[in-house]
């Protein structure tokens, strides 16, 4: 097992490295492209020095699967060349509908017991075939009562770990720790003890509650970034190259255009209404069982948040919560000799790999 391989999944307790490395790399697997940053440890501090993004031919990931592990290998290999990475001790998350994150609720007991109790009951929380999953656990908190205290259990099947990790491996790479995402995202945020935050991929949006340190809820909304691009594809009879390229110079919505931008606006509408619809559903849900809780801010993240003036759209239907774009270069300090420009302009896309590369320092 890689560092016990799952158990170094949720583990708060900061001993789970072997030895704390200079510097780490943390790679994002995403569905249209490989983003990379490395991130040295000195003095306390977590410093930037390096990051790059790889395009993935089609068909090598499929819903966080790995479906073509050699064209994987290949592009990180040339990833962390192309970017200048020269650490390969690599954090990597395991991604998708098929990992397990939920909080549950147990009665007081210790570290042992608890431990104890969640291998006789995992199985009932997870919809895996028994002993084909590695599962790991954290206490997050009080639970409703004092008689309770709140857990969060991820579990992810072998086979999507073992794959990821012997992609990494093939690289010339050290797996050193597999994550989750919203436990990477969480690390790239400064301030997100109750805050919501919606990853905007290519294909589909990953939605995340945090309460206290720990995520609380993460659901998936079969929209992304790709869906805007279909719109503009679809209104205006135009390939995914052209479509891609207005997008990525779009002026922004706009309720008084007129033609073929107003039956855009309308379409990328009806995506922000659900995208809202999705919070709402999500946190009131939530709330149902967790009375006091509150979700005070939503931060978007993620290419697809790229859109402009998204922020302001989504805030306009969720009636008053603050919508932010994330900026992960907060939670770091920047090299001095890195180009702050590219930087700055792909920060959304950056946020994962950065809250990756971050788990190999200290906590
Ligand atoms: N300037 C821009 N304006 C609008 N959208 C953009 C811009 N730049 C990139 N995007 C969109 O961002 C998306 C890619 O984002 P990201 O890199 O976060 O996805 P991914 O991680 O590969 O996907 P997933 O998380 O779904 O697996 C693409 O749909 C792309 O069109
Ligand atoms: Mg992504």
């Amino acid at each position: 097992m890689v560092l016990n391989r799952f158990n170094t999944i949720t583990s708060k307790l900061g001993n789970w490295l072997i030895k704390q490395p200079a510097s780490a790399v943390g790679i994002d697997i995403g569905s249209s492209c490989v983003k990379a940053a490395e991130i040295s440890f000195s003095n306390g501090q977590k410093e930037l020095r390096a990051a790059g993004v790889l395009d993935l031919p089609k068909n090598v990931t499929e819903e966080g699967f790995i479906t073509n592990p050699q064209a994987l290998t290949e592009v990180i290999r040339q990833l962390l060349i192309n970017s200048g990475i020269v650490s390969r001790e690599v954090v990597v998350a395991v991604s998708g509908r098929l990992v397990f994150v939920r909080e549950v609720m147990l009665p007081v007991m210790n570290q042992a017991e608890i431990k104890e109790a969640i291998k006789w009951d995992m199985e009932k929380y997870v919809p895996y075939e028994p002993g084909s999953y590695y599962y790991d656990f954290a206490v997050v908190g009080p639970g409703n009562n004092e008689l309770e205290i709140k857990v969060l259990l991820v579990a992810a099947p072998h086979e999507l770990v073992n794959t990821l990790v012997n992609c990494i491996k093939q690289a010339d790479c050290r797996p050193i720790a597999v994550d989750i995402e919203p436990l990477a995202i969480y690390r790239s945020l400064s301030d997100a003890e109750s805050a919501m935050i919606i990853d905007i991929g290519s294909h589909v949006s990953q939605l995340m509650l945090f309460q206290g340190a720990s995520p609380a809820v993460s659901r998936f909304i079969p929209i992304g970034g790709l869906s805007f691009t279909e719109v503009i594809m679809r209104t205006l009879e135009i390939d995914y190259a052209e479509a891609e390229r207005l997008k990525q110079c779009h002026t922004g919505q706009n309720p008084d255009f007129e033609g073929e931008q107003l039956l855009i606006y309308q379409q990328i509408d009806l995506l922000v209404d659900e995208l809202a619809r999705e919070v709402r559903r999500t946190v009131e849900y939530y709330q149902v069982q967790n009375r006091e809780a509150i979700f005070d801010k939503l931060y978007l993240t993620g290419g697809g948040a790229k859109l402009t003036n998204l922020p302001q759209h989504i805030a306009a239907k969720l009636g008053g919560v603050p919508v932010l774009l994330h900026n992960p270069l907060t939670a770091v300090t920047l090299s001095p000799g890195i180009d702050t420009d590219y930087l700055q302009d792909m920060a959304l896309q950056f946020a994962l790999s950065i809250g990756l590369a971050m788990r190999g320092g200290k906590p």
